[in-house]
């Protein structure tokens, strides 16, 4: 696995993904997205990991957006495959079978906090500051910010939030809700690890299906969407972790999960 601009670090179940480019902090380009598309094969791959923590080198910066020195000079076209290019390796982020914790010690901008917001669970340090400036530059959010912060903070607020491209700190992403968690910045990798293997102690193909069950389900009507759990719900009952989780429970027990 040959990378330039992201870096991939195990630490027992855990994965930590670092977009490494610190020279523009970590801006996205083409190139990043191509290997953060790799690194995520390799998670799909690996199936001894049970979550992962994605992170930007340096405390300045998560991501600060998509690169604007490449888009410059862009065509419509172009505009358009740059676009389809940063939304296809961010659905396969948002759709990968293992939670993803994005730990945000600076700026998540434009690209930035869209690639924060396709992960499952936000930590940010105190330094952290957001926002969708993209309207500044003439442009509208393309990596999936029209779409995903009205989803999770609602559409008054992503739309004040993306018609002004006001930054916003850590605090308010807090209030908000675009964010989880706010943490010191010299404690946010400790935290977003305690948290990881907290979620890797529990049966892996559960958590796999809870994701899999709220993602798929919030996406269709109330009816629909209860038949998304049962389908996920009753797939448990074929795992041998179930039949541990209960029955350590019930002999009084230490689970022991296997993956299975
Ligand atoms: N693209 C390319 N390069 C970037 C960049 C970006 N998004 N953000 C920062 N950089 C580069 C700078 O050009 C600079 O490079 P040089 O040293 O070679 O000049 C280096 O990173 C350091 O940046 P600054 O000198 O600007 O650092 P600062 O501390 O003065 O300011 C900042 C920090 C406020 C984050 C500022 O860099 C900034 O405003 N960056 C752009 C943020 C932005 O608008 N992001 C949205 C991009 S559009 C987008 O993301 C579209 C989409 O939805 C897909």
């Amino acid at each position: 696995m040959e990378l330039k601009n992201v870096t991939l670090e195990k630490k027992e179940k855990v994965a930590i993904v670092t977009i490494n480019r610190p020279k523009a902090l970590n801006a996205l380009n083409s190139e990043t997205l191509k290997d953060l598309d790799t690194v995520i094969a390799e998670l799909e791959k690996d199936k001894d990991l049970y979550a992962v923590i994605l992170t930007g080198a340096g405390d300045k910066s998560f991501v600060a957006g998509a690169d604007i020195a490449e888009m410059k000079d862009l065509t419509e076209e172009q505009g358009k495959e740059f676009g389809i290019l940063g939304n296809n390796v961010f659905r396969r982020l948002e759709n990968l079978d293992k939670p993803v914790i994005a730990a945000i010690s600076g700026f998540a901008l434009g690209g930035g906090c869209e690639l924060a917001m396709a992960c499952d669970i936000r930590i940010a340090s105190e330094k952290a500051k957001f926002a969708q400036p993209e309207v500044g530059l003439g442009i509208t959010p393309g990596f999936g910010g029209t779409q995903r912060l009205p989803r999770i903070v609602g559409l008054g607020k992503a739309k004040e939030l993306i018609y002004t491209g006001d930054i916003i700190k850590a605090d308010e992403a807090l209030r908000i809700g675009l964010v989880n968690k706010v943490v010191p910045l010299e404690n946010l990798m400790e935290e977003a690890l305690t948290l990881a293997n907290k979620i890797a102690e529990n049966a892996p193909i559960a958590v796999k299906l809870c994701k899999d069950a709220i993602n798929r389900g919030t996406q269709v009507d109330m009816d629909q969407a209860i038949l998304v759990e049962a389908e996920d719900f009753g797939k448990c009952f074929s795992t041998e972790d179930q039949k541990e989780g209960m029955g350590a429970f019930i002999e009084r027990r230490a689970k022991n999960f296997q993956n299975k």
